[in-house]
């Protein structure tokens, strides 16, 4: 079966064309659009992501403020650094990146950022919103995820999504967002018992596991569609999904690459998100 790959890197990059256009229409009336993102410590893979945040900012012409704390940073200092952040005009987003030292409790720090300003759309009261389907922040994967579908011209509606994955981050607000497109949406874990044969069930197989090729064309039903949500290394340290491609693709009639399917999306959704913020200043 020849396969459709859907390209993250093609569709984050039409999609950020129309952000410069507002962010260009928005600087006419005088607002420009600013993010901070905060990152504690030392991880690599997170110094990596927030570089690239502040890289896709500077390409569109929006405000970023990148604030670096050290590892032994109190939770009170983080609180106080975003209550800051919360009162400042010319931040519109914010954004913490996560994980965070074991020492600071994530709900918390979560909680303290601006529902004004939540651009990672993990506060309660946009999660709360996102499951009403009210307007608010959508959070940056799944939304870029749901804009792959939309871009590929692949029809939610009616069909089987399987999502494999409970995260706050991903699992649980994609399954949601599927539903809301009039999926059927059925979620598997780590305690569901026979994965293949729900998985062998989905049209829509969205896979968000972070276990290195674990999906293998024995998981899928020829002709599905599947959107891999893992970033791993391989046995060689090369990137790889959630999703053994080589041994899938046949199967499928549409596939996301790792790297280059919805890792791009990420962050383009975060630039999305943070345009939606500031645009709030028009009216
Ligand atoms: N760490 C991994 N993914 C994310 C994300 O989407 N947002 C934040 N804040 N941290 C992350």
């Amino acid at each position: 079966m020849s396969s459709q790959l859907i390209n993250g890197k093609e569709i984050g990059q039409q999609i950020r064309v129309s952000i410069k256009e507002e962010v260009q229409q928005l600087a006419t009336k005088g607002i420009t659009p600013g993010l901070a993102v905060i990152l504690v410590g030392e991880d690599p893979a997170s110094h990596t992501y927030v570089a690239n945040k502040e890289k896709a900012c500077q390409q569109l012409g929006i405000y970023s403020e990148l604030i670096k704390l050290p590892e032994q940073t109190t939770e009170e200092q983080l609180l106080q650094q975003i209550e800051q952040l919360n009162s400042s005009a010319k931040i519109d987003g914010i954004l913490v990146q996560l994980p965070l030292p074991k020492h600071i409790n994530e709900q918390k720090v979560i909680e303290t950022i601006s529902p004004l300003k939540d651009v990672d759309g993990f506060h309660p009261v946009s999660v709360g919103k996102m499951l009403l389907g009210q307007e608010t922040f959508l959070p940056c994967t799944p939304h870029g995820v749901m804009k792959l579908l939309e871009f590929s011209n692949v029809d939610v509606a009616g069909k089987h999504a399987v999502v494999i994955g409970r995260s706050h981050i991903v699992g649980v607000p994609m399954g949601q967002l599927l539903l809301q497109k009039d999926a059927t949406v059925t979620y598997c874990h780590s305690k569901t018992p026979d994965l293949e044969a729900i998985t062998k069930q989905a049209d829509i197989l969205v896979v968000a596991v972070g276990r290195a090729k674990m999906i293998k064309s024995h998981h899928i039903k020829e002709g599905a569609v599947v959107i891999d949500v893992g970033m791993n290394r391989d046995e060689f340290g090369k990137l790889c999904g959630d999703v053994d491609f080589a041994d899938v693709v046949d199967h499928t009639a549409a596939i996301t690459p790792v790297p280059g399917g919805v890792g791009p999306m990420t962050i383009t959704m975060l630039m999305v998100n943070t345009i939606q913020s500031a645009k709030m200043k028009l009216v």
